[in-house]
């Protein structure tokens, strides 16, 4: 089967930044964007320059270290937006304008307190506006998850005609199923004249949980460019986590796509991330979190030490990980305390293991977890009688 490329496009700097708390300064910035580079994102999404002079000059010295990935600036469907944003990423070597406007009726009627056709005549200007300054501009259809799909067709058919080379089909509000996401996907790559000519996005929130079902979802769907952000970071729930998609694209090669992400490198950037944002991962997270490795039930213990594979999808060193670990608690099993045994240097009989098992079990019952100096005060003990 012919691969196909799934563009990654990183919003960590951007959506993720955006989160309460998540704020950088311009060196942290630069610094995680030389590493999504290093990581192998083909898009970096550096800022919205015309939020704040910070912002502005964030993007512009993005613009100057990055040389392979695209760096990308957002934008409202505003004049002077676009303008600001083309001026920060004056010195990119592949410089894209991020720009959009609301196409739900919500959006058109709450926000923008318009009509669509009006939303249509916005679109088309930001996005000519924006091909005078670039010749890489990527139009967003904000809240497309809501959005009339006829009117989304027209929306997004118009865009294309007025020169977006990438067109984002958001689901802003993390309101969609997966079927139905992919559903809106099939229905532009078989209803808007010219998009042939233009790479279909997917930028899914998690309100739901289903940001990552949602974005591969699309990608089956004929998208090939998911937006997402490392630890799944992003505006409430957050977005389609970097790490998620990219082991899931990896573990299975049946879909026919490829990325350029290096996984070796998914956890360290992970923990970078968290640590410049002050943002912990928690530890049932997927791929990164500090129990994806882990494994603490007797069943799964004894399955794992005999054969890795039964409980195990992914090699932690294909992330980046050193080892699994064997976590010793109340329902952990004799297979398992044996195994931490031989980690500490004592090899125990089968029936050494037996008369332990039951003092450990004693110890993992009044604690949330059994220690190596428990394990060690336990042998001393049966050595002692
Ligand atoms: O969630 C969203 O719709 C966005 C757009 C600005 C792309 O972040
Ligand atoms: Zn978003």
């Amino acid at each position: 089967m012919a691969e196909e490329k799934i563009y990654i496009f990183d919003t960590t700097l951007r959506d993720g930044e955006q989160v309460p708390g998540c704020k950088l300064n311009n060196q942290e910035k630069t610094k995680l964007a030389l590493k999504l580079e290093e990581l192998g994102v083909d898009i970096i999404e550096a800022g919205f320059p015309i939020s704040s002079p910070g912002d502005f000059q964030s993007v512009e010295e993005i613009s100057t270290v990055i040389k392979n990935a695209t760096v990308c600036g957002l934008t409202r469907a505003v004049q002077k937006d676009i303008e600001v944003a083309a001026e920060a990423l004056k010195k990119a070597v592949r410089p894209r304008i991020h720009t959009g406007i609301g196409a739900s009726d919500n959006h058109i009627k709450y926000k923008f307190n318009t009509t669509r056709e009006n939303i249509i005549e916005r679109a088309v200007a930001a996005v000519k506006l924006a091909r005078n300054f670039v010749p890489d501009v990527e139009f967003y259809a904000e809240d497309a998850g809501r959005a009339d799909l006829v009117f989304l067709a027209q929306l997004i058919e118009a865009v294309i005609a007025a020169g977006a080379t990438v067109v984002n089909i958001p689901d802003t509000t993390g309101f969609c199923l997966p079927h139905q996401y992919a559903e809106k996907i099939s229905y532009l790559v078989n209803n808007v004249k010219g998009i042939e000519n233009a790479i279909i996005s997917c930028h899914c929130h998690n309100d739901l949980g289903l940001a990552t079902a949602n974005s591969l979802a699309g990608a089956i769907a004929g998208a090939r460019q998911i937006e997402c952000t490392i630890n799944g970071l992003g505006e409430r729930a957050g977005n389609t986590s970097l790490e998620e998609v990219a082991m899931a694209i990896k573990k299975h090669p049946e879909t026919g796509f490829t990325t350029s992400i290096d996984s070796t490198k998914l956890l360290d950037l992970s923990k970078l991330v968290s640590d410049t944002m002050r943002m912990p991962v928690q530890p049932n997270k997927a791929i990164v979190g500090d129990n994806a490795f882990s494994h603490s039930s007797g069943i799964h213990q004894d399955g794992f030490l005999k054969e890795a594979t039964t409980y195990e999808i992914i090699d932690p060193r294909e992330v980046g990980a050193d080892v699994s670990k064997i976590v010793l608690t109340a329902r952990s099993g004799r297979s398992a305390l044996a195994f931490r045994f031989r980690k500490l240097g004592f090899d125990f009989t089968r029936d050494e293991v037996d008369e332990l098992y039951a003092k450990f079990l004693e110890v993992a019952d009044a604690k949330k977890e059994v220690s190596d100096e428990d394990l060690q005060e336990l042998a001393v003990s049966l050595k002692t009688v």
